[in-house]
């Protein structure tokens, strides 16, 4: 966003003259005025006052590379190499682009403003608007074979989930695999594609988590869909904060599931389980019954008359029957 320093001086929200953005910015009044144009193209609302200047009127929440490392703990901060971009594709291509190129041991770690194609599970776009939402992807490498994807993408949602309880936010519930819901719907989802083996044994994997954060509308999501704006409104969200704590949420888990495996995520997944209990019928195949939990490996359980049936991650999928 070319616009980036000057909502930057604009986000106090009182009135500067073109004069003394053109100065602070080392640019010329034209400039700033057509910055001001393509701001407002892209949606954000600026009032303009005779004689006087701008007003910014949309509280801008700009990322913030700084401010999102000094949110870190130092051994999470050394351990990343973040980038935090304007605009991409997708922040998970980026990270495959990145690995490829750079030899660097620390843990790859992409967050964008906007992504062009952003994508969800099961080949569906995930609608990635500017400046509203965070987009981050992390490059992880574990020891194992890749039968251990099923449980990592459970203890990614648990992860995640942490992370908005520490944030505040109250009632986080999961949908198996690892779809994160408040208030009855989708508040942030997570998308872990496989990169390739490093070497025999040696798994790398990326981890992309969308959340939205801002946004208030969004007519081509096909499913209810909440925002923190929506679902908390009366807290001022900042993505720098979000990110932060996400990124130790899943680093920290990251650490526990290599040491420990699945077992101790067993029981904070099952606690947040939306499924539970509840009637439930697969969108593909004859399978129905009742929710009930998740094994020890992550596969998600349905009680059908006495019988208990498992369903793996990556399967099918599951709903609640209308
Ligand atoms: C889902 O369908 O629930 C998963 C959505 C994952 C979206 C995130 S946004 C950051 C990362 N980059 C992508 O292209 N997708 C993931």
């Amino acid at each position: 966003m070319k616009s980036r320093a000057l909502l930057g001086l604009l986000a106090d929200g009182k009135i500067h003259s073109g004069e003394s953005l053109a100065a602070k910015l080392s640019i010329s009044r034209t400039a700033i005025w057509k910055q001001i144009r393509r701001a407002m193209d892209e949606g954000i609302r600026i009032e303009t006052i005779r004689g006087k200047g701008y007003r910014l009127l949309t509280e801008v929440d700009l990322l913030d590379q700084h401010q999102i490392l000094q949110g870190l703990g130092v051994p999470h901060r050394s351990a990343i190499e973040l980038t935090v971009l304007d605009e991409v594709d997708s922040t998970n291509a980026e990270i495959v682009r990145r690995r490829r190129e750079s030899g660097t041991t620390q843990i790859p770690v992409c967050i964008a403003d906007c992504q062009t194609a952003g994508r969800g599970r099961r080949g569906r776009p995930w609608q990635s608007p500017r400046g509203q939402n965070l987009y981050l992807s992390m490059g992880l490498t574990f020891r194992g074979s890749f039968a251990m994807l099923d449980g990592l993408s459970l203890v990614l949602g648990v992860a995640v989930a942490e992370a908005l309880e520490h944030q505040g936010v109250a009632e986080v519930g999961l949908k198996w695999p690892n779809d994160i819901f408040v208030g009855g719907s989708k508040l942030s989802g997570i998308l872990v594609e496989l990169q390739g083996e490093l070497e025999e044994g040696v798994v790398q994997v990326v981890a992309g988590i969308g959340m939205n954060v801002h946004m208030t509308d969004a007519a081509e999501v096909d499913q209810a869909w909440s925002s923190l704006a929506r679902a908390v409104p009366e807290r001022r969200w900042c993505r720098n904060d979000l990110a932060a704590s996400v990124i130790t949420s899943v680093l920290g888990a990251v650490d526990e599931f290599t040491e420990k495996g699945f077992g101790t995520f067993r029981e904070r997944w099952q606690s947040r389980d939306i499924f539970s209990g509840k009637e439930l019928a697969a969108t593909q195949g004859e399978l129905s019954g009742t929710g009930h939990g998740i094994d020890d490996a992550g596969n998600y359980l349905i009680a059908d008359g006495g019988e208990l049936v498992k369903v793996r991650a990556g399967e099918i999928s599951l709903r609640v029957q209308s």
